[in-house]
């Protein structure tokens, strides 16, 4: 059962669960700002979701490769959006800030 280190929580789940939802049922910070209302409900088209992600999750979709290559996003920021991504191992996320948390310089204090 994999470990989910974030926000100064640690949290379990299972294998292959989406990420987004995990957090959302625990009702950790994945959203900054307004993004808790606007954004795309796990679309993968807001890109209010992302994170640093270390440790094992699934390959990029092609809806997150798009999104996270358009502005605020660049690829160089090395994000993963929450989204899209199904938990395959114990993980460490971290949060930046701005809407999108792509400010990659600057680390969210929930
Ligand atoms: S919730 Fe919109 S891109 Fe993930």
């Amino acid at each position: 059962m994999p470990t989910i280190q974030f926000a100064n929580h640690s949290i379990e789940c299972e294998k292959g669960d989406n990420l987004r939802r995990v957090l959302r049922k625990n009702k950790l910070p994945l959203y900054n700002g307004a993004a808790p209302v606007i954004h795309c409900r796990g679309l993968g088209t807001c890109g209010t979701c992302a994170v640093r992600i270390e440790g094992e999750v699934t390959e990029m979709t092609a809806i997150e490769r798009w999104r996270l290559s358009a502005p605020p996003h660049n690829k160089a920021n090395g994000l993963r959006l929450a989204c899209q991504c199904q938990v395959l191992g114990d993980l460490t996320l971290t949060k930046y800030e701005g809407l999108w948390g792509h400010k990659s310089e600057v680390k969210h204090s929930p």
